[in-house]
């Protein structure tokens, strides 16, 4: 079962933060039934916090981004239906999105505004990640919507959707402010880009235009080049968001806080005192019926390239010279820069691939990949990758970063643990072990330290404890990555969104595998149990003096 972001239902305050948004007259096209005249009402403001909570004290949200129209090709897909509505309604209902704000959702199914709106607040009412909806709140938020279908392929669709921005420019102060969000099948990304392009959408002389792009960015190295160039023809850099969800964690940006906010761990923070670092991220789910899609991506494309890649980066980057896009994108282009490559040759020595069979999870008899529907027989996609890196610079050199991801494992768990090297000398009996410092990324966000501590009694007996910090101590629930990438994008604000030599760097760390193992049947398939830990190859990835994490 997918795990939810912590939700903050039980904490956040049921009711708008500030003044909620207007709602925007947008014209009917001339194709469908006039939207209702919108009748502007601004919710309650918030009610203050009735349990005062220490941790709470001097967090705020004053952050509001211009008027703007976001509009969402492929709105009635999965991610949007069950994510995205639910982020950006979050982010209204808080009060986040200023002033004037609609959305245009976009798609390929026929509808009328009124049917997007019923189709929206059902998502909105089913979804597990909406938070808790203030009685009449769902109702305003329908009056934003708006809704355009068509054929991607065609003007048409680029050309109603032009025609909505147009008309929400009176209600949005004259500026004709937008942000696009591509969440479509890849192969979607670059005909919609130059749809509108053709009709010159992505133009920001009346205001500024922006593009967010889901992931897979690209399929290959060659693949994710040819998309960057495509989209660089029609949208500069500057207005290009590369969407990876991780980045938009909370516990995710508190790597960098932790690491960069105190002077207690960066000294520490490299060869002299760190003898590994782990990343995992392991799923219970299986494919989730995603095989068509899966197949053709497996692990590495899904998890490895971008997700892992991004908290690898940050765990290993220099302290950028300032908190700004610009700087922090900079140190973690540098440290990919530095990793040492693995070519196909050397894959074997470096990487284990994996792909789970039947097994027992939960308690419960789960089917193997080869069995789930979709799937090819004798397929070699792998579900299960373990890699371990090297990184040739100053602070690293000699420290191996082992990364592992995998579906059908035991549990949910993303977790980064920085593993210090063992004490120089054993003084007491219960033998040297090593500190570890681990973030906890989802669930049970936190942080905490293991280090050996004296037993009571006469002996001098040491024992392993743990010093925790647990992130639900602020009380305020962990908001949706989302919902944080979509203000992001419309505030301008870039530093959360991998940049194009940033993807391309991390395309070119797994190109080696792609090449070694893709098209190549796996004998060895399938090597690891549903519910298992994963192939035992990746143990030995590790060598005889370490191992991997129990979570
Ligand atoms: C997505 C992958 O990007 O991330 C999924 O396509 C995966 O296969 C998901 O399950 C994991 O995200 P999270 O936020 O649940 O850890």
């Amino acid at each position: 079962m997918k795990t939810a972001p912590v939700k903050a239902a039980a904490t956040k305050t049921a009711t708008p933060k500030t003044t909620a948004p207007k709602e925007i007259p947008v014209k009917a096209t001339a194709a469908k039934p006039a939207p209702k005249a919108a009748t502007p009402k601004a919710p309650k403001s918030a009610a203050p916090e009735s349990t005062p909570n220490p941790f709470r004290n001097g967090m705020r949200r004053s952050r509001a981004p211009e008027p703007a129209t976001l509009v969402i090709f492929g709105v009635t897909g999965d991610l949007s239906r069950r994510k995205l509505l639910s982020a950006v309604f979050g982010l209204w209902q808080d009060g986040l999105l200023g002033s004037a704000f609609n959305i245009v959702g976009v798609g390929r199914q026929e509808m009328t505004d009124e049917q997007f709106r019923d189709y929206a607040a059902e998502a909105l009412k089913t979804s597990k990640e909406t938070d808790a909806i203030v009685p009449g709140n769902l109702e305003k938020f329908r009056e934003l919507l708006y809704y355009e279908y068509g054929d991607f392929a065609t003007d048409e669709v680029y050309d109603r959707v032009g025609k909505q921005l147009d008309e929400a420019e009176n209600a949005h102060g004259g500026r004709k402010n937008a942000v696009f969000y591509l969440s479509t099948p890849p192969s979607l990304f670059e005909p919609i880009s130059a749809g509108l392009g053709r009709l010159g959408l992505q133009d920001e002389s009346e205001g500024w235009r922006r593009i967010i792009i889901e992931k897979p960015f690209g399929t290959t190295l060659q693949t994710a080049r040819h998309l960057n160039d495509a989209i660089h023809s029609v949208w500069d850099e500057s207005q290009v968001y590369r969407i990876d969800h991780y980045l938009g964690k909370e516990t995710v940006q508190n790597l960098m806080a932790i690491r960069f906010g105190n002077a207690i761990f960066e000294p520490v923070w490299n060869r002299s005192y760190v003898d590994h670092v782990q990343i995992t991220a392991a799923e219970d789910l299986g494919l989730e019926g995603r095989a068509g899609y899966y197949e053709e991506a497996g692990i590495i494309r899904d998890m490895l390239q971008n997700h892992l890649m991004q908290l690898f980066t940050l765990v290993a980057m220099e302290p950028p010279v300032a908190f700004d896009e610009g700087a922090i994108r900079d140190e973690k282009v540098k440290v990919l820069r530095a990793v040492k490559p693995i070519p196909a040759s050397q894959v074997k020595f470096s990487a284990v691939r994996g792909q789970y069979g039947p097994g027992t999870l939960a308690g419960e008899r789960v089917p193997g990949y080869r069995e789930e529907p979709g799937v090819a027989e004798g397929s070699s996609t792998p579900t299960f990758v373990a890699i371990k890196l090297e990184i040739e610079n100053w602070r690293w050199q000699g420290v191996p970063f082992f990364i592992r991801t995998g579906k059908r494992l035991p549990k949910k768990v993303t977790e980064i643990a920085v593993v210090f090297k063992k004490p120089p000398l054993g003084l007491f009996p219960g033998g040297l072990e090593r500190n570890v410092l681990a973030f906890r990324i989802q669930p049970d966000e936190g942080v905490s330290l293991k280090f050996s501590s004296k037993t009571p009694g006469q002996e001098n007996q040491l024992r392993e404890v743990t010093m925790d910090f647990r992130y639900d101590a602020f009380g305020a629930g962990l908001e949706s990555p989302y919902s944080r990438l979509v203000l992001d994008a419309m505030l301008g604000d870039a530093t959360l969104f991998p940049r194009e030599d940033e993807v391309d760097h991390a395309w070119q760390l797994v190109s080696g595998m792609l090449d070694a193992w893709e098209g190549k049947a796996a004998a060895e398939f399938p090597n690891y149990a549903a519910g298992s830990w994963g192939p035992e190859a990746a143990d030995e990835l590790m060598g005889p003096d370490r191992r991997w994490r129990r979570l």
